[in-house]
């Protein structure tokens, strides 16, 4: 506690008649469809806890309809949870009264959603100083602000246009100025790429990254797509059925998955790219020479891959000074074919043992995942009937508050005459801050013991010994 910039603890939220008698009973260890069946209601949340540090890219994935979106919204209370604490910078989250909510979503925490929810009607300067407006503050100070954010996100010159004028990645370039012009200390992202076309949202993607650099705010990102997830996050949610299954960082998920469905997430990762040489050094046979190369433990086995080819000895892998093991240049290849013993099992051994199983099989789920269209979650079928203007925060918004029955009665009305609701929308967007973070359990373990108690595990116990190692799932 203390430290975190989020804290969510033990949250829930069922939607559905007397959702709050759930929790607590025995149907609460109902899984979602069982419970849906019995009781009409859906669990979205299911008992979630996590924390993410200052200044974190947090990244939240899982199926759709595992409750990404209903988890992120919770955080501001865009959706009211059902139970659990939530705290942003320490302070209580859910005992705010209205005005302090108000207040957390202009100024602390700020969303950027899928589908931009730009204001059609009002030029790309005034989108962004929109949050500055509801702010109170005077036209020439956010003219001037707004004009900053935009040429920090690429679009100077681009400030007399209208939004429909640009394209959807210059779009999303508005939606992120947005969120950045209040300064906020929280950026949430739901899916903020998903419309996007590939190129567009690889640049994005690296934006996101330089934003994250230059500015350092606490940013938690919602998104289906692995490679996404592991270029940005420092660590990864897996959620499933409402639940998160795992938090680690990216080496951690693809080195020791808590269980087959994170597994199948991370199957075709190509993981000489992201694991470590921990994972795969093992001790010297007794005839091996110990005078190759010395390469730190944290090294990525690809940038091994040159030192291999100067030497032909084993590389020495040096942790905390002293030799962690070796790694042979038939380790390394094997490692970068993807052998499986040569990285899960060589981990959880310690010993170059043949693989167990798991390594190769059917499509990996992630792959559905992407495409999932059709099965759209019941959040984003609700976004649909608010958005009518077809882009529009109205439509994000008024999902979520209406959702709840809030306040935000945006409609989705067009033009200027509807900045009353397109107040509460950008108010809402801009407040959505929470996030998405780590209990103690899943943050403790999850560094760098990783590796190390993985060694010790068991080979078979490829399961275990993720759990041991990362210390992560809670629920594993
Ligand atoms: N307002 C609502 N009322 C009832 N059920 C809801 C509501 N919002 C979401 N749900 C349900 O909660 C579950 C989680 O939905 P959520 O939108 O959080 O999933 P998601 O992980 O964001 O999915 P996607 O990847 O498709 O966006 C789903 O079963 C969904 O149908
Ligand atoms: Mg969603």
């Amino acid at each position: 506690m203390g430290t975190a910039a989020i804290e969510v603890r033990g949250l829930w939220k069922i939607f559905g008649p007397k959702a709050d008698r759930i929790i607590g009973s025995p149907d609460a260890d109902l899984d979602p469809a069982q419970l849906r069946a019995k009781t009409g209601c859906t669990a979205a949340v299911r008992d979630v806890s996590f924390e993410v540090r200052p200044g974190e890219v947090f990244v939240v994935m899982g199926l759709s309809g595992s409750g990404k979106s209903t988890l992120v919204r919770c955080l501001t209370r865009l959706i009211e949870p059902t139970a659990g604490e939530l705290r942003i910078d320490g302070q209580d989250v859910r005992a705010m009264s209205a005005k302090q909510l108000r207040e957390l979503r202009r100024h602390r925490v700020s969303m950027v959603f899928q589908h931009f929810g730009l204001l059609p009607h009002r030029k790309v300067v005034d989108n962004v100083g929109y949050g500055l407006e509801i702010q109170g503050v005077g036209k020439a100070e956010r003219h001037e602000k707004a004009r900053r954010i935009l040429s920090l996100v690429g679009l100077e010159g681009h400030e007399e246009s209208y939004p429909e004028q640009l394209s959807g990645g210059m779009q999303q370039r508005v939606g992120l100025a947005r969120a950045l012009a209040v300064d906020p200390e929280v950026l949430l992202f739901d899916e903020p790429f998903s419309a996007l076309d590939p190129l567009i949202r690889r640049d994005m993607q690296a934006e996101v990254i330089r934003l994250h650099r230059e500015v350092g705010k606490t940013m938690v990102f919602i998104t289906h797509d692995l490679s996404e997830a592991l270029k940005l996050g420092e660590r990864i949610a897996i959620m499933r059925a409402g639940k998160i299954v795992q938090v680690g960082t990216p080496e951690e998920l693809v080195g020791a998955p808590a269980d087959d469905y994170v597994a199948d997430f991370v199957r075709d990762v190509p993981k000489a790219q992201v694991l470590s040489l921990r994972w795969i050094c093992r001790s010297p046979e007794p005839d091996e020479p110990l005078d190759g190369p010395e390469l730190p433990a944290g090294t990525v086995i690809h940038d091994a891959i040159p030192a291999a080819m100067a030497s032909d000895r084993p590389i020495r892998v040096i942790a905390d000074g002293e030799l962690a093991g070796v790694v042979s240049r038939v380790d390394l290849l094997r490692a970068v074919r993807q052998e499986p013993e040569s990285v899960v099992v060589a981990a959880a051994d310690d010993k170059d043992e043949p693989a167990d199983a798991e390594s190769s099989g059917d499509e990996p789920s992630a792959e559905a995942v992407q495409g999932s269209e059709d099965e759209k979650s019941g959040a984003e079928a609700a976004e649909a009937p608010g958005a009518e203007a077809g882009k529009a925060s109205e439509g994000e918004v008024s999902a979520a508050e209406a959702a709840e029955g809030s306040d935000g009665e945006a409609s989705g009305a067009e033009g200027e005459a509807s900045d009353a609701e397109a107040a509460q929308t950008t108010e809402g967007e801009a407040s959505g801050a929470e996030a998405v973070e780590a209990s103690e359990g899943e943050k403790s373990g999850a560094e760098d013991k990783a590796p190390e108690s993985a060694k010790k595990a068991k080979k078979s116990a490829r399961k275990g010994a993720a759990v041991a190692a990362a210390g992560v799932s809670g629920e594993a």
